[in-house]
């Protein structure tokens, strides 16, 4: 079988699998060596490590050459959506449906939402990528009742932040996030491109709106394509000081 895929896609696509097998810090083959291994031209080359390195898998080091780098996912503590923290990054986010239904709250969701068991909530399931390359998969339930007609929305094409602000008037003003280890699933590894027993990250987030607990996602990202940074502050700025935290 012919390979269809354009030269350019193909370049990416060997470029990422040769930087997954290498460790941070390697050094990958000049523009040049690309495009004379590759039978492209040398602006083609570019393009592509051009691609990768604003994914933040490359890095370029003026004088020296290309380097593997991991991309830092920067740790969310702001309550920014998906396509606000790929735009930040010069890429361009899109959407795949991977499902959605209604559901009512089980006992752990019930605690998750502060509802009764049996409260009405929706799931929405969605592979996001950026520049075409999966990044996470989200599952995303909310609270029926605050987000009407959600289910009807084409969320493939639009922000799920953007839509509940526009039409529902949510503006989330407080959240709680967590991050766990794990092994991907097998339909995760998968849709994720990554091989069965690889490491993914879990982002557990829960956003809030006027004390009402309006979303709870968990955002499944391949361990190691990313990195999680975040500011810290000095402890005395957060008002606890070293002494309180060591008697913890
Ligand atoms: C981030 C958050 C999710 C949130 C999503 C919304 O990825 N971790 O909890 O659901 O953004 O993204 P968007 O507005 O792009 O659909």
């Amino acid at each position: 079988m012919t390979d269809e895929r354009p030269k350019y896609q193909r370049l990416v696509d060997h470029l990422r699998s040769l930087i997954a097998d290498l460790p941070v810090g390697a050094a990958v083959p000049s523009e040049r060596a690309l495009a004379d291994d590759s039978g492209v031209s040398r602006m083609t080359a570019r393009k592509a490590l051009a691609a990768l390195e604003r994914e933040g898998l490359l890095r370029r080091e003026v004088g020296r050459g290309t380097f593997v780098s991991r991309p830092a996912v920067s740790l969310p503590l702001m309550l920014t959506s998906f396509t606000e923290d790929m735009r930040a990054r010069g890429l361009e986010p899109s959407s795949r449906l991977l499902g959605r239904s209604a559901l009512a709250a089980d006992a752990e969701l019930a605690v998750v939402f502060d509802v009764a068991v049996g409260e009405p909530l929706v799931r929405i399931d969605r592979l996001r990528l950026a520049d075409g390359t999966p990044f996470a998969i989200e599952r995303t339930t909310l609270l029926d009742r605050a987000v009407p007609g959600i289910l009807d929305v084409d969320l493939v094409a639009a922000s799920l932040y953007d839509v509940l602000e526009r039409e529902h008037g949510i503006h989330f003003d407080a959240g709680r996030q967590s991050i766990r280890a794990a092994i991907a699933r097998p339909d995760d590894a998968t849709t994720l491109e990554l091989a069965p027993g690889d490491a993914v990250l879990e982002l557990v987030r829960t956003s809030i709106a006027g004390g009402t607990v309006i979303e709870h996602t968990v955002s499944t990202y391949p361990g190691a394509r990313f990195e999680l940074s975040a500011s810290i502050a000095p402890v005395t700025a957060a008002g606890t000081s070293r002494s309180a935290l060591r008697a913890r």
